[in-house]
């Protein structure tokens, strides 16, 4: 069959280069991909979030399944607006309708449908420019630091953490009054701190039955010891080495099975990944946010973990028979470390000539932010290539992608040399 995945990241180079190793497999598209997928399919010029654009390449390229990396196509509703399209209604789809993608798109949505579900998660309220007295007096009832989080999508920004009462209420204030995350922030969610160590974990679902992925921890932060500011993600591990089978089995008891079953109890149509963003206080794990798609850096770890056919999950995932399917996972661990442009994540010069990724060795180099030109590869992006590795261990694996990540150079290159120190 013919597939095509959405995006340009890391991510949906690692989609790629496994997908491509299906026999199921005739040809992959990629839209609008970048200069790592172009090795495994044909890069498509389109925007993944002009339906009406990627409707003619599906028709054009005879696509029957479509694999949407990034969440925004998503929570615009792209699932929907194939099923309700007469040529494009049978194409199977992996990723949410855009209903339920609001377990990423709206965190109030996402925080009822846990408190309704009994899923273990922060108390919160939810406050709009209506209440913005009363958001005042909630954050008085509570101890600091304060959690504050815009309602919608945010490009990974809208959360703050406040350890002062009156830089809450005054950010409190500028998050609905002054919009500081635009629509995003016209309502907020103030929540109860959690103090713990975070995970995050995936499945694989047709909405009925799912599939474990294996877990990751990323690494957000730009600086050593997790200091500066927020990223996309520097690097990650899998699994994680805190991650006890008692831990996982409660995980799974307490917040995937409650989540899946939710879903059915709510009515919701879901197929697709979700990944659940874990705390662990004490001993008890909660949720922090769900995410309705795959994360970046995660992905780059994950997914080379897989040992089953990945094309034939997501084909039984579009057809309702995953309960038909289990996955097999290598015995390994994964770490990948992401090379990133100099300045981010604030500005950043893009079209710097990539050097030495011929010279990787036993690791994979994943294209998070690259172009192709004149035979080049440029950097296209803040955050540029994710250097994976497998070793025994995490330790073992940071060890070979910080040998070849030697091998590589481009001008302003910044990366972390601290990957799982907190572990
Ligand atoms: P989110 O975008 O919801 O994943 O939040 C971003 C980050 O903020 C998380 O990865 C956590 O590190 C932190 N965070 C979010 N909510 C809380 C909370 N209730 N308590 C402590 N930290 C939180
Ligand atoms: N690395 C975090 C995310 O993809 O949301």
């Amino acid at each position: 069959m013919n597939v095509l995945i959405l995006g340009s990241g890391g991510r949906e180079h690692a989609f790629a280069w496994k997908i491509a190793q299906s026999n199921l497999l005739t040809q992959l598209f990629i839209a609008p991909g970048n200069a790592g997928t172009l090795k495994f399919g044909i890069n498509l010029d389109v925007n993944p979030n002009n339906f009406n654009d990627i409707k003619k390449v599906v028709l054009t390229y005879n696509i029957a399944l479509v694999v949407v990396g990034p969440e925004e196509p998503l929570v615009l509703g792209i699932h929907d607006f194939f099923l309700k399209d007469e040529q494009l209604h049978k194409i199977a789809v992996i990723g949410p309708q855009q209903y339920a993608a609001q377990l990423e798109g709206s965190k109030e949505f996402a925080k009822e449908f846990m408190f309704r579900h009994n899923i273990p998660t922060a108390a919160y309220k939810s406050f709009t420019t209506s209440n913005l007295d009363e958001g005042y007096q909630f954050l008085e009832t509570l101890q600091a630091p304060y959690v504050l989080k815009a309602d919608g999508l945010a490009a990974g920004k809208g959360v703050l953490i406040l350890n002062d009462l009156q830089d809450a209420k005054n950010e409190l204030t500028e998050m609905l009054a002054h919009q500081k995350f635009g629509a995003a922030s016209s309502k907020v969610v103030i929540e109860e701190f959690l103090d713990g160590i975070e995970l995050s974990c995936f499945v694989l679902t047709d909405g009925k039955s799912y599939v474990n992925l294996p877990t990751a921890k990323d690494y957000k932060r730009i600086g050593e010891g997790d200091k500066g500011l927020n990223t996309g993600g520097m690097g990650a591990v899998s699994p994680v080495p805190f991650a006890s089978e008692k831990l996982l089995k409660k995980i799974e008891e307490t917040i995937i099975k409650p989540t899946i079953e939710g879903l059915q109890k709510d009515n919701i149509p879901y197929k697709g990944f979700i990944f659940f963003g874990i705390i662990k206080v004490d001993q008890e794990p909660m949720v922090i946010e769900y995410n309705c798609r795959m994360g970046d850096p995660e992905t780059e770890v994950v997914i080379p973990l897989i040992e089953s056919d990945f094309l034939e999950l997501l084909i039984a995932t579009g057809k309702n028979e995953l309960h038909t399917k289990t996955i097999e996972l290598k015995p390994e661990s994964a770490c990948t470390v992401m090379l990133v442009s100099g300045g981010y994540p604030e500005d950043y010069e893009k079209g710097k000539e990539i050097l030495g990724l011929e010279k990787v060795e036993d690791s994979i180099a994943f294209h998070a932010g690259t172009t192709l030109k004149n035979e080049m590869v440029l950097t296209n992006g803040g955050r540029v290539i994710a250097v994976t590795s497998f070793g025994e261990n995490y330790k073992e694996a940071l060890k070979q992608s910080y040998k070849n990540i030697d091998k590589i150079c481009f001008e302003g290159m910044n990366y972390r040399k601290d990957i799982g120190f907190d572990l």
